[in-house]
């Protein structure tokens, strides 16, 4: 962490997300102080690297957000913060209505709503003319066999909670056989952890959008888009859709790459973006050329795409982001051209971890976050995983090849 007395401060609203590490990394690289706002309980709970690389704590109540801006508010004044970021989600209005207080570089408190809602999300992308599928809003299974049917959503049809993340509780629907226990696996889940936050009880149906899946981040200075890499993301293909994998490049043709950026642009701007970053999620269906959007979120990606983007494009999305937020020219250019590829370990069924082998295979890497003896849920989202591998190589398509097969060679016993 920088020690330089005068260097801005950024406050995060949660930075213990799967971007932390990232955005640590960012802030000492800019001599940018770095400060957190959690609750108390959580920040017991933060691994030692996260409690050390912040430069001070607003310890506050963030489900509470009349409180959560009073304390926040004399927190980053008292601290001459100059810069506010997010990196969970869900508090990413809380981040742009903090910056609006402090006059700060920020989204656009009257849209956030829409970058952590997928309700107020879809209105704000047909508002502005993005293409999106077919949606409709259900409080319970009864309304929904009746919105599924009134919307003509066609089968299979996607059920998901308005506010989540992770493909929790996101389920691809074959027939309406389905759909009640889909809708209550959208609205099991009635409070975000570790924060307990309310959550909207509504779901959101979807029709089904086919083909390929990409995502894009956009930085946002000024209101100006910047566009970054696109990535390939690889899901399970069932009923639950469940990150495999990401590569970067994502290996689209010159036309589709910047479509596909494009559209992400768009998403971004018409959520609110204005001074910060979006995650972006779009399908293609086979043979369109048409980019539609699944989601957008105002935060950097999760999954370490990070780190594969940074690998394949050394472009490093974190420091990107942070000179948005603190008002400066977001550096967005590749210096170097190479490929990365992420595959996630997942087991096959729930159960307790007995063993876990990840071969070394040149030119990868792996991470176990999963101890033998440790118990791992079923495969239904991301909570699900055992750790990753990421493969470094020149071309996307080799990239793959040895992340597969470092995938392929590892063994893994759930008991
Ligand atoms: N309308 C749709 N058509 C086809 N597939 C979809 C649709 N909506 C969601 N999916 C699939 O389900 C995945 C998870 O859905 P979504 O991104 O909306 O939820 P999420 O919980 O925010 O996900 P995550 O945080 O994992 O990206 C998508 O990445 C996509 O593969
Ligand atoms: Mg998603």
């Amino acid at each position: 962490m920088s020690e330089e007395p005068n260097a801005t401060g950024v406050m995060v609203v949660e930075p213990m997300g799967n971007a932390g590490p990232f955005l640590a990394e960012a802030a000492d690289r800019l001599g940018l102080r770095l400060y957190g706002a959690t609750h108390r309980d959580v920040h017991e709970g933060y691994a030692p690297w996260l409690a050390r690389a912040l430069a001070g704590v607003c310890f506050t109540d963030l489900t509470d957000p009349d409180r959560a801006l009073d304390d926040l508010e004399s927190y980053c004044r008292e601290h001459r913060i100059g810069a506010v970021a997010a990196c969970w989600e869900l508090f990413t209005p809380l981040a742009a209505a903090l910056a609006a207080r402090l006059g700060l570089p920020g989204n656009d408190p009257a849209l956030a709503q829409a970058a952590r809602n997928k309700i107020a999300m879809a209105e704000a992308f047909r508002t502005a003319g993005i293409p999106v599928p077919a949606g409709a809003v259900a409080a319970d299974a009864e309304q929904a066999h009746q919105a599924a049917a009134d919307a003509a959503l066609g089968w299979p049809l996607v059920v998901k909670p308005a506010e989540q993340g992770g493909s929790w509780g996101v389920s691809v629907v074959a027939g309406p056989d389905g759909l009640d226990d889909a809708v209550a696996a959208a609205r099991r889940f009635t409070r975000a952890m570790p924060h307990g936050l309310p959550l909207d009880p509504r779901v959101l149906l979807q029709s089904y959008v086919p083909g390929a899946e990409y995502s894009a981040e956009t930085v946002v200075a000024d209101g100006v888009p910047y566009a970054l890499p696109v990535v390939a993301k690889d899901t399970t293909s069932g009923r639950y859709r469940v990150e495999t994998g990401h590569t970067c490049p994502a290996g689209l043709p010159p036309e589709l790459t910047r479509a596909v950026q494009h559209t992400a642009a768009r998403a971004a701007l018409a959520v609110g973006i204005r001074n910060g970053i979006a995650h972006t999620e779009v399908k293609i269906p086979p043979g369109s050329h048409t980019p539609v959007v699944i989601e957008t979120g105002a935060r950097l990606p999760g999954d370490n795409i990070c780190e594969i983007v940074e690998a394949a494009t050394g472009i490093s999305e974190a420091v990107a982001y942070l000179q948005a937020v603190a008002g400066r020219l977001p550096d967005t250019g590749a210096t170097r051209e190479r490929a990365a590829a992420i595959r996630f370990l997942l087991p096959e069924r729930a159960g307790v971890l007995e063993l876990v082998r990840v071969p070394d295979v040149p030119g990868t890497h792996s991470e176990i976050e999963v101890r033998p003896g440790d118990p791992v849920p079923e495969p239904a989202d991301s909570s699900g995983r055992i750790g990753h591998v990421v493969a470094v190589a020149d071309s996307p398509a080799e990239a793959r090849r040895l992340a597969d097969r470092a995938i392929a060679g590892t063994r893994l016993r759930v008991k």
